[in-house]
């Protein structure tokens, strides 16, 4: 969700900003731009669309300091004059993701002072303000008075024309870091648009402004304190976000879960035994306290924590709720200090986690836990314990390898608390272990089933709704596999608990309407069964993602995908991934933008 990239160099930097928006590209957006400081000018391109039209459009462009964004319209249409960089009096320019929240005050304050608005965005009001203190100040303090005067969230880079060896970026509720090169410096909202000039990167923490020159930068934090941040070498390297021999980032990712399960479930499938350690070093202290769990997410990680449930109550028999972050965090509930509030998100910057994540810490939970991809996201920095899953950067919008990851570290956390509260014998936790290490074959195994999941996404082209059934475990595996499908092809689906299917949505089931069904070899199997034959009856087309002995057999109108195995409790993690191929072949027939579907961002870092 909107890009920032800025450098100041003693080098041309446009096809540094340039290629650093490009590899900011999977965060969503629909217009693009860039400004450059030269001979006491602004040069600013802008274009709406890809940023290959930005590149176009800015081949004759030069200058040593520059600033760039990719834009997500929250406020005002997706078009040219909507496009950053704001400026203002051709003096001051700013790139900024986030919501200024006050912004029609300002901009009504602004208006009766002289200033003209171009644009229809929030944005335009903090050049404005930046430029009304910067007569009598420097850019950093302007941009210190102008960003005091903000309510919302925002991560901006700040240039001005007569200033060209200095960039000002600041940072509150989206993310923003810094790349530390030889006398030259550079920002960004992730390290991937950086990896072309350093791997050198501070993060820098809510609310801070750094001044960054040439030579050195100075980083003030939200007092206006100067202050020291550490300089991290980062372990993301250029190939693990290129394409490589794939058609898109999410069949790339589809085809890493092996590898970013193994590299997951690392530390424990090494070790003989789980400990509460692997969830930082106060887990030790904190687990046995805990009396039940809430777990808050959006989305893809939500439906993880859905999964969760189902085994956090069956095999640690601890009581689990799990919330969507966005309704919790407006929500009056009632605390209970013994409760563990697990955040699960994959960027560790959506806002809506991140905002029930301290809402739940306002109303007096002290226990948190953060499941999460960034090690260095602010969700993970705000919580006490944290489990990174190891999936490696995540391109494409429809998430894929972090939703499984997710689901390995859930099951640890299972293990780990089962254990401790007396419910793991040592043979079952030494079968789970060699379960766990199977895992990455067993999900190999069901990715060699891609060239029949290509066929049967034939049949899902030309339709315009879909249903997905399961039951128990998989009930959440299937809301997954809808949601994937609806955000990568645009078809309509839609998922339901097997059993809920002759209390409403069995009316809408016909020949044209495809039912997808994850059906396990689990002990709901034979009352799922039951409800495919209601859909059949009805002259309803079945899906039957099955698995070994499930003993369901192709027919007029039954279509069967057979998986190799059955996981056990580990069955949700296979189950998913055919689905994420059924979607993405889907949206290959219908010509989708796969990696990019419309309206989506990446990182949903506003509300
Ligand atoms: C769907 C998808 C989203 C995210 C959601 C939460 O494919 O990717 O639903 O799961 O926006 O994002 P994170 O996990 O980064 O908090």
């Amino acid at each position: 969700m909107c890009g920032i990239v800025g450098a100041v160099a003693r080098r041309n930097v446009v096809p540094i900003l340039l290629n650093g928006l490009l590899r900011l590209e999977y965060r969503g957006y629909d217009s693009a731009g860039l400004v450059v400081v030269r001979d006491g000018k602004l040069t600013r391109v802008r274009s709406i669309g890809r940023v290959a039209e930005l590149e176009q459009k800015s081949a004759n462009t030069h200058g040593e300091l520059g600033i760039a964004h990719t834009r997500w319209a929250t406020h005002g249409m997706p078009s040219e004059r909507n496009a950053h960089p704001h400026l203002s009096c051709d003096l001051i320019a700013v790139v900024h993701n986030g919501i200024i929240e006050n912004y029609e005050a300002l901009r009504a304050d602004l208006n009766a002072r002289g200033y003209e608005f171009t644009s229809d965005t929030d944005t335009e009001v903090i050049a404005h303000l930046i430029h009304s203190h910067y007569a009598q100040n420097s850019l950093l303090v302007a941009t210190q008075m102008a960003l005091a005067q903000l309510v919302g969230a925002y991560a901006i880079g700040v240039v001005a024309a007569d200033n060209p060896h200095q960039l000002i970026a600041a940072r509150k509720g989206s993310p923003l870091l810094l790349g530390v090169g030889e006398s030259e410096h550079f920002v960004a909202s992730d390290m991937s648009a950086l990896l072309q000039v350093t791997k050198n990167v501070v993060y820098l923490e809510e609310g801070d402004v750094v001044e960054v020159n040439l030579a050195d930068y100075r980083i003030f934090d939200v007092q206006g304190k100067a202050v020291k941040r550490a300089v991290h070498v980062s372990e993301l390297n250029n190939d693990s976000v290129e394409l490589g021999e794939y058609q898109h980032y999410m069949q790339k990712e589809i085809h890493e879960q092996p590898q970013a399960l193994a590299d997951t479930l690392e530390s424990v499938c090494n070790s003989r035994s789980m400990v509460p350690g692997i969830f930082g070093a106060e887990a030790n202290t904190v687990f046995p306290q805990v009396e039940s769990i809430l777990i808050l997410a959006c989305g893809t990680s939500h439906h993880a924590g859905m999964v969760a449930r189902y085994w956090l109550e069956e095999l640690a028999g601890i009581q689990c709720t799990v919330e969507i972050a966005s309704e919790y965090r407006y929500r009056t509930s009632v605390a209970n200090p013994k409760t563990l509030v697990v955040t699960i998100s994959q960027s560790g910057e959506t806002a809506d986690t991140l905002a029930a994540l301290n809402h739940a810490k306002q109303t007096g939970h002290e226990f948190t836990l953060a499941i999460c991809n960034v090690p260095e996201s602010a969700i993970v920095r705000q919580s006490k314990l944290r489990l990174m899953t190891r999936a490696g950067p995540e391109i494409g919008v429809a998430s894929t390898k972090a939703f499984t990851t997710q689901l390995a570290a859930l099951f640890l956390l299972t293990l780990v608390l089962a254990k401790l509260r007396g419910r793991l014998s040592s043979e079952r936790e030494q079968q789970f272990l060699h379960e766990l290490r199977h895992l990455p074959s067993a999900v190999k195994k069901v990715l060699a089933l891609e060239p029949q999941i290509a066929e049967l996404s034939k049949y899902f082209a030309d339709k315009h709704h879909a249903l997905f059934l399961g039951r128990g475990l998989h009930y959440p595996i299937a809301l997954e596999g809808a949601l994937k499908l609806k955000e990568i092809s645009y078809i309509h689906a839609e998922a339901y608990p097997a059993g809920e299917l002759k209390h409403g949505p069995l009316a809408l089931v016909d020949k044209d309407m495809p039912v997808v069904s994850v059906a396990p070899n689990d002990a709901l199997l034979e009352k799922l069964k039951s409800n495919l034959q209601e859909v059949r009856a009805r002259g309803g087309e079945l899906y039957v993602f099955a698995d070994a002995n499930t003993h369901i057999k192709e027919a007029e109108g039954i279509h069967i995908l057979q998986m190799p195995e059955h996981a056990g409790y580990l069955s949700p993690i296979l189950h998913t991934i055919p689905l994420q191929l059924l979607a993405y072949y889907v949206a290959l027939q219908k010509g989708t933008d796969v990696d990019k579907p419309r309206n989506l961002a990446k990182s949903v870092t506003v509300e």
